[in-house]
């Protein structure tokens, strides 16, 4: 799984044969240069899904409801997927949380949606977390985020994200649920993994924490295009004899 927030990007993973394209709310951070992704609206990321949709013709789509669309009670979190789900066509919504959205959770269910979950480092709650380290470290936490994996089970949840958490709790989580989990910085023994497209491509630079492999490092290739393309258009090589009409 990889997050994809536009037409242009989901057209190429979709090509790339990627299984699950994810509209996640880190739009807020890498599309919009929010800190957190908190600010995010319901109507912007029916904006980013709906694009990411006509971009992709094989792979499944997973939008996450944003903060604020869902954690009032069950029926707001109905409300804001048929949003979701009508303007987007999107296949599945994904929100963070155990016990306590199990209920919105089943009448989503219910209502004929596909949902996925998302536990361990949940960034809608990082006010309360107070920092992007690793979770469920110490044991009542751990004991809970089993507890909450097994709810999302049988809830009907089609699959989970456990994000940041160690390895070793992955890997039993992982073993002891039928459906799939998808780890970001949850090591090697989840069933599939995401990243997020910017960390994975390296637009940022900054962004390296120990989870992340950057399969490029596209801040330089594009810093390096944008430079040349200054430089020709300076230079006026650029637009040539051939490059006009
Ligand atoms: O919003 C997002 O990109 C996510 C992934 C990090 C799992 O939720």
């Amino acid at each position: 799984m990889i997050t994809a927030y536009d037409f242009s990007f989901a057209r190429l993973f979709d090509g790339a044969g990627i299984d699950v394209i994810l509209v996640g709310d880190s739009a807020s951070n890498v599309m919009a240069g929010h800190e957190t992704t908190l600010p995010i609206t319901l109507d912007q990321m029916i904006y980013h899904a709906s694009s990411v949709i006509r971009g992709v013709d094989r792979c499944l789509v997973v939008v996450d409801l944003p903060f604020g669309s869902y954690q009032s009670n069950s029926k707001e979190a109905l409300i804001s997927t048929f949003r979701i789900m009508k303007e987007t066509g999107a296949h599945a919504v994904k929100l963070e949380g155990g016990e306590e959205v199990l209920e919105s959770i089943q009448r989503i269910i219910a209502a004929g949606v596909p949902v996925m979950g998302h536990l361990g480092l949940t960034p809608q709650s990082i006010y309360k977390f107070g920092t992007y380290t690793v979770r469920a470290k110490e044991e009542a936490e751990a004991e809970k985020l089993k507890k909450d994996a097994r709810l999302l089970e049988e809830a009907g949840c089609f699959a989970v994200v456990l994000e940041k958490i160690p390895a070793k709790l992955a890997e039993e989580v992982t073993a002891s649920l039928t459906i799939p989990t998808i780890g970001i910085g949850a090591g090697r023994h989840c069933d599939g993994q995401v990243l997020v497209m910017h960390d994975l491509l390296g637009i940022n630079s900054e962004f390296k924490p120990r989870f992340l492999r950057q399969y490029l490092k596209l801040h330089e290739e594009v810093t390096t295009a944008v430079k040349q393309y200054i430089k020709d258009v300076k230079d006026q090589d650029f637009p040539n004899e051939q490059e006009q009409y």
